[in-house]
């Protein structure tokens, strides 16, 4: 165990340091050119000073080689991460198969599990804070009829002010805690004419607009514990998975509002202008929101299957002359009344996917 004590996880590579490890040839512990800081927060070679009678961060000494420092470095390593995984492990007597992902207003879905144990984030070694209005800020691991699974109620979201990394980590604590599959949720601004509000898109692939602008959490040192360093997203959300969803839906009698689409993610926390909107449709996009595509990312790398779906809470406005705009308070009310439709289709969903065995026993 670190001594660092969940005191390092906000910190950059400047606070950090860089360690070239060993022999200066740039051969490390994980093998891809860099010793992840050993202690994240205080002795390490990195001496970022604060001078309390200007005010300033003064680094006295650096000993970062010149060329590495800058670079990005995603604090939060294998051996950090497992931190987090293990606090969970060592509360829990199941391991769950499945993770979920709460989108706004979706929270629901967490609540009827049974056998449940929540852990607040606030509790969980090196976990971020969620800060949205409708997101409750706990996991909670229990199950689903009879599959193990843990639920996330409350993401973390870019416009929070996060990083990438910190919006992808649960996903990769879900990894060491033994999960195959991610169910994502979200909601989103629905672009394709088709789409009214409550209706639900299942994902069938995404536009990264954050990665256009070279915007990845990958980005930096790869660790291969993970996953390897180019990763192939030509088929991220799982086609068996998807057609099982469509069939589910449809024994729900749900097929007049079930759509599959494209999903887009944005920076947010603005909602998009109509010239930007209308680009977008040119692009084939059919649901505009602001997450998903880190934990995807994140999921695809260290080979966690994908399923996603979102909740169209709002009918994207690409005219200008209307008085109509989105809000945050509709989008959580259009959440609010899909609920039980959402829960019976997760429910039936992973009920659908045990039996299809495409988990494992
Ligand atoms: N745009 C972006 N994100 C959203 C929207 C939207 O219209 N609705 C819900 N999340």
């Amino acid at each position: 165990m670190s001594s660092s004590k969940f005191t390092n996880a906000g910190l950059t590579v400047e606070d950090l340091g860089i360690e070239r490890y060993g022999n200066g040839h740039g051969s490390t512990e994980n093998g891809n050119g860099y010793r992840p800081p050993s202690k994240l927060n205080g002795s390490t070679n990195s001496k970022a000073h604060h001078d309390s009678s200007n005010g300033h961060h003064r680094h006295q000494q650096d000993d970062t080689p010149l060329a590495l420092r800058g670079n990005v470095v995603n604090p939060y390593t294998y051996e950090v991460l497992s931190e987090s995984a293990q606090y969970i492990m060592d509360r829990i007597s199941i391991r769950p198969k499945i993770a979920i992902i709460c989108g706004s207003g979706l929270g629901s879905l967490a609540t009827i599990l049974d056998e449940k144990i929540d852990f607040p984030y606030e509790q969980i070694p090196h976990f971020p804070q969620s800060t949205v209005p409708g997101h409750a800020g706990k996991l909670v691991v229990g199950k689903m009829g009879k599959v193990p699974v843990v639920c996330m109620q409350g993401r973390f979201h870019y416009y929070e002010g996060y990083p990438l990394w910190k919006c992808a980590m649960p996903v990769r604590v879900f990894k060491l805690l033994g999960v195959e599959m991610l169910i994502v949720t979200n909601a989103a601004g629905g672009l394709n004419p088709d789409y009214k509000v409550g209706d639900i898109m299942i994902l069938k692939d995404h536009v990264n607009f954050p990665g256009f602008a070279g915007e990845s959490f990958l980005r930096g040192p790869n660790d291969e514990r993970f996953g390897s360093r180019f990763v192939a997203l030509n088929s991220a959300y799982d086609l068996d998975l998807r057609k099982l969803a469509k069939s589910v839906s449809s024994e729900l009698g749900m097929n007049d509002f079930v759509h599959e689409g494209i999903y887009t993610m944005v920076g947010g926390p603005n909602f998009e202008t109509v010239a930007e909107l209308r680009l977008m449709k040119l692009l084939g996009i059919d649901a505009v929101g602001m997450s998903t595509v880190p934990e995807v990312i994140a999921a695809r790398h260290c080979g966690i299957k994908c399923f996603g779906f979102s909740l169209i809470t709002n009918e994207c406005v690409t005219c200008y002359d209307t008085d109509d705009e989105p809000d945050h308070a509709e989008v959580m009310e259009a959440a609010f009344r899909r609920q039980d439709d959402l829960v019976r289709f997760v429910t039936s969903f992973i009920d659908s996917v045990k039996s299809a065995e495409l988990i494992s026993k």
